[in-house]
């Protein structure tokens, strides 16, 4: 897959000090300070709980802890004792904080590169888990395809670190897709989101991940993901379309 010594291949990322790190913050319960429902600007419980008493579904890629998911089973638990709720959390390290007490819960050590989800869901999210993945344009691209008609993602996503394979930033091109295709992208809290089913198409092909680019804007050491081939149908589609000359 790499085609520079300095990318990293999916299985090498893994091993990696600055994925496999124990002092990140994996700790984000369902709502306060340090939580799901502040860094989202979305309330997870509230936004699922609207939906009932349909069945609902959330899936929480990269979901540290599992506190937010341990929190939201005892809250429904409590509150909605009979509605049709699954609760689905992966994270590559398992570090899991307990473990489910009812089937409502399932917390999956895998890797957010290969696994996939059985169904679709109601709610997607992926809280500061994006900053350490290789491939985030294919994760992205999945995430978003999970979605029932009407279900909410939401992602922390940083477009700096998506690169050309020279090292110069991929940002802008990026942004013009997910434009296209209806995604909204919120700059001040570096968060994608869309509501149903949103269609990306990237052209470019993913070559490696370099974890020695430094921090991100949370502050952290983060992975840049660096793709080869053509931007440039992406690009002047959307720029036509998109962006005010
Ligand atoms: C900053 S933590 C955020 C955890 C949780 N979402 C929270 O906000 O508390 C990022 C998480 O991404 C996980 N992660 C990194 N690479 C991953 C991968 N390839 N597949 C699944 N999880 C991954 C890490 O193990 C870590 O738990």
């Amino acid at each position: 897959m790499s085609t520079d010594p300095r990318l990293l291949d999916h299985a090498a990322l893994e091993r990696s000090s600055v994925v496999a790190n124990t002092a990140m913050n994996r700790e984000r319960g369902l709502s306060g300070v340090n939580s799901y429902a502040r860094d989202l600007g979305l309330d997870p419980f509230a936004s699922l709980a609207e939906r009932l008493p349909a069945p609902v579904r959330w899936i929480d890629v990269c979901c540290g802890s599992g506190r937010a998911l341990l929190e939201a089973e005892a809250r429904f638990a409590a509150e909605y004792p009979e509605a049709e709720v699954a609760l689905l959390g992966i994270d590559l390290v398992g570090y899991f904080q307990g473990a489910p007490r009812t089937p409502r819960l399932r917390l999956v050590t895998a890797s957010a590169h290969e696994w996939r989800p059985d169904g679709d869901a109601d709610l997607v999210t992926c809280v500061h888990g994006l900053h350490y993945i290789g491939d985030k344009l294919a994760l992205l691209t999945a995430m978003a395809g999970w979605l029932t008609p009407g279900g909410t993602l939401a992602a922390h996503f940083d477009p700096a670190g998506i690169r050309h394979r020279d090292g110069s930033s991929a940002a802008r091109p990026v942004l013009a897709e997910l434009r296209r295709a209806g995604v909204g992208y919120d700059s001040r809290r570096h968060l994608v989101t869309t509501r149903g089913p949103a269609t990306l198409r990237f052209s470019a092909s993913y070559l490696g991940a370099d974890d020695t680019a430094g921090p991100g804007y949370t502050g952290q050491p983060a992975v840049t993901s660096h793709y080869g081939g053509d931007y440039s149908s992406i690009y002047s589609n959307s720029l036509d379309s998109m962006i005010p000359r």
